[in-house]
């Protein structure tokens, strides 16, 4: 007979705070006054932008890193960089964030969405074979939660395509792919420092390359294709305003400095939580392949519902009973992302069916329900524990007896 849960007038498990902290401090408040006092905030005349960018590169051990003003900026810009022709295709996952396709819509360029891998919630490389066409103009890997994608796999399509590989980083900070880090792989990365990443300056992004030509077109996508180098202004293709300023660059520079720990105290709960939870018949937390190390920007789980006889909703209203955060559904996006409107009314751009559908481009895209079952599945059995860094081992344990119980209880009961 299982413990009776809190909802239903048991023993709360939960009864003590979690542990809190500040994700800015003193040194972010140092750097930002020093931004002030040098009276520049234009990242072409400051330093703050440069040094965070150089700190960037010596990390990651690349030649290019671009500040800009978001992820979505970052990754639009390192679709720009690749110079693709309207109505190319670019295959990339079908979790994510809607700042992955919006520079790809921008561009005019047809989005393929590949299914997932259903045990890690990435990219399934034999999903994105089947996409690779002639049409094909570059592949978009998502590292998804912080997790490292089949990147063998995903870069020996490429080569043998000959197509371009941008990694999105945006949750994926430090992450490992084989010991190296996720961003140096493909030929272009890009991160995210919105508010909810491991590091953030409110909004902000990050392109990296180690390719002089991508890297120059990079430079002249973030800032209206001007030049700043003293020649003449005169751009000569569309760029969109993406610069980073000297205020999100201080803050930056001071979060770089604490990337490593918070990605360390991540992990480390994020190992914890999963290794209790592992022997709870009927939870299955995200497989971490032995590929990748996991840096956990999501906590995800999912109920086997051949065991557990409750909806994720109904188990995740018994945890907060239990006094434990968690989001029902909750992974990247809340659906697949082709299930938004913009791609099934394809109404990214007013009076028109551009890019999905166009004589001129030769496209002809439709995204109906069933396109990436795994994906869809996904949704319907996940839920995402809210974790932070500051979080002690304490509160792990407390997550994982909580879970034990919701699960015994709705492992009984119908
Ligand atoms: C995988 C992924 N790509 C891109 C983005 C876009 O980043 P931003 O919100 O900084 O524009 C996000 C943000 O959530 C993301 O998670």
């Amino acid at each position: 007979m299982s413990e009776t849960l809190a909802l239903f007038g048991g023993t709360k498990t939960k009864t003590t705070p979690f542990g809190k902290g500040r994700r800015l401090g003193e040194r972010e408040l140092a750097e930002l006054t020093e931004a002030i006092q040098s009276d520049v905030l234009f990242y072409v005349f400051g330093t703050k932008v440069k040094t965070m960018e150089s700190t960037m590169k010596t990390m990651y051990g690349m030649k290019f890193c671009n500040g800009c003003s978001s992820g979505t900026a970052a990754v639009h810009i390192a679709l720009g960089a690749l110079g693709l022709a309207p109505g190319s295709e670019v295959i990339t996952s079908s979790i994510t964030d809607m700042g992955s396709l919006t520079g790809v819509l921008y561009q005019l360029l047809v989005p393929r969405f590949a299914d997932i891998d259903p045990r890690t919630y990435n990219m399934d490389p034999n999903s994105v074979e089947k996409l690779i066409n002639e049409r094909t103009g570059a592949i978009l890997v998502v590292h998804h939660a912080g997790l490292a994608a089949d990147m063998d796999r995903i870069m020996a399509i490429a080569r043998k395509h000959n197509i371009p590989v941008i990694e999105d980083c945006a949750q994926a900070h430090l992450t490992r792919y084989k010991g190296r880090l996720c961003g140096t792989i493909g030929d272009i990365s890009c991160f995210s420092l919105n508010h909810f990443k491991h590091i953030n300056t409110g909004s902000g992004g990050l392109v990296m390359t180690n390719d002089e030509n991508f890297e120059k077109v990079i430079k002249l996508f973030v800032d209206k294709c001007y030049f700043r180098d003293g020649r003449k202004r005169n751009p000569y293709f569309l760029a969109p305003n993406y610069q980073m300023t000297e205020l999100q660059g201080a803050v930056a520079i001071a979060q770089l400095e604490k990337v490593e720990s918070i990605v360390t105290a991540r992990s480390a709960l994020g190992k914890r939580l999963w290794q209790g939870l592992r022997g709870i018949p009927g939870i299955l937390p995200q497989e971490i392949p032995d590929h990748s190390s996991h840096t956990f920007f999501l906590y995800v789980v999912r109920i086997d519902p051949k065991i557990i006889n409750c909806s994720v909703k109904d188990f995740t209203v018994a945890l907060d009973a239990e006094g434990i955060p968690s989001d029902p559904n909750k992974i990247t996006g809340g659906m697949p992302v082709y299930l938004y409107d913009v791609f099934q009314n394809q109404s990214a751009f007013p009076g028109s069916r551009l890019p999905f559908v166009s004589k001129e481009l030769g496209t002809n895209a439709s995204y109906p329900k069933g396109l990436c079952p795994q994906a869809e599945e996904a949704f319907d059995s996940t839920f995402n524990f809210n974790i932070t860094e500051f979080f002690t081992e304490g509160d792990i344990d407390d997550m994982v007896k909580a879970t034990a119980k919701v699960a015994a209880h709705y492992r009984e009961k119908g």
